[in-house]
C-alpha cells in the first residue's frame, strides 16, 4: 500500500466528513473550519484513508488538532505516516482521557503528560490529557 499525503482541498470535505462520523472519537468539526489550519490527507489507491489537522505555531511549534484514520486501515500505521510528517521539534496536543486508543497511540510516538483538564470536553463530558514531545533534533 504506497501512502501519499497532500494539504486537504475543499473537494474533500465530504470525505472527511465521513471519516469523522466513522470516528466518533475523533473531534467533530464543521468541516470547513479545517481550510483554515494545516490540514493534511492521507491517499491510498482507493483514495483519502485518514487526515490530520495541526496549527502550526512558527518558529518550532505545532498543536495537533485532530486525527483520524478510516477504520479498514486503522492499525497499519497510517496514522504513523501522518503523524510523522509533522517536523516542529515541540508538539502538544489535548486528547479525551476516556480515548486509550489514541493515548497509547501519542505514548508509542514519545508524548508525555504534561497536564490534566478537568470537563474540558462536552458532549460526552469528559476531561482533557494534555501531551508534549519534544522531538530530537539531528
Ligand atoms: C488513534 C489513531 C489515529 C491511530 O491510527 P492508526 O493508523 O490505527 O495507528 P498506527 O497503526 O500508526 O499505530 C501505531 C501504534 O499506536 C498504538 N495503537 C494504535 N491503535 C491502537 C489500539 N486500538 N489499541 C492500542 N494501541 C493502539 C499502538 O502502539 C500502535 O503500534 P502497534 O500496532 O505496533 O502496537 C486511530 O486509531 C484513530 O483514527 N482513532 C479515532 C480518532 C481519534 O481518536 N483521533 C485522536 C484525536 S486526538
Amino acid at each position: 500500500m504506497a501512502l501519499t499525503t497532500r494539504p486537504l482541498k475543499l473537494a474533500d470535505l465530504p470525505v472527511i466528513e465521513e471519516l469523522q462520523r466513522l470516528n466518533p472519537a475523533a473531534s467533530q468539526w464543521n468541516t470547513l473550519d479545517y481550510l483554515a489550519y494545516h490540514t493534511v490527507v492521507c491517499e491510498d489507491e482507493t483514495g483519502i484513508i485518514a487526515f490530520l489537522c495541526a496549527q502550526l505555531i512558527p518558529p518550532d511549534e505545532v498543536e495537533i488538532l485532530n486525527l483520524a484514520v478510516h477504520p479498514d486501515h486503522k492499525r497499519k500505521g497510517v496514522g504513523t505516516f501522518l503523524l510523522n510528517t509533522l517536523t516542529a521539534p515541540t508538539q502538544h496536543l489535548d486528547v479525551r482521557q476516556s480515548n486509550v486508543t489514541a493515548i497509547n497511540f501519542y505514548r508509542k510516538h514519545g508524548f508525555k503528560k504534561v497536564g490534566h483538564r478537568k470537563k474540558y470536553y462536552t458532549r460526552p463530558t469528559d476531561d482533557a490529557i494534555m501531551m508534549t514531545r519534544q522531538l530530537k533534533r539531528s
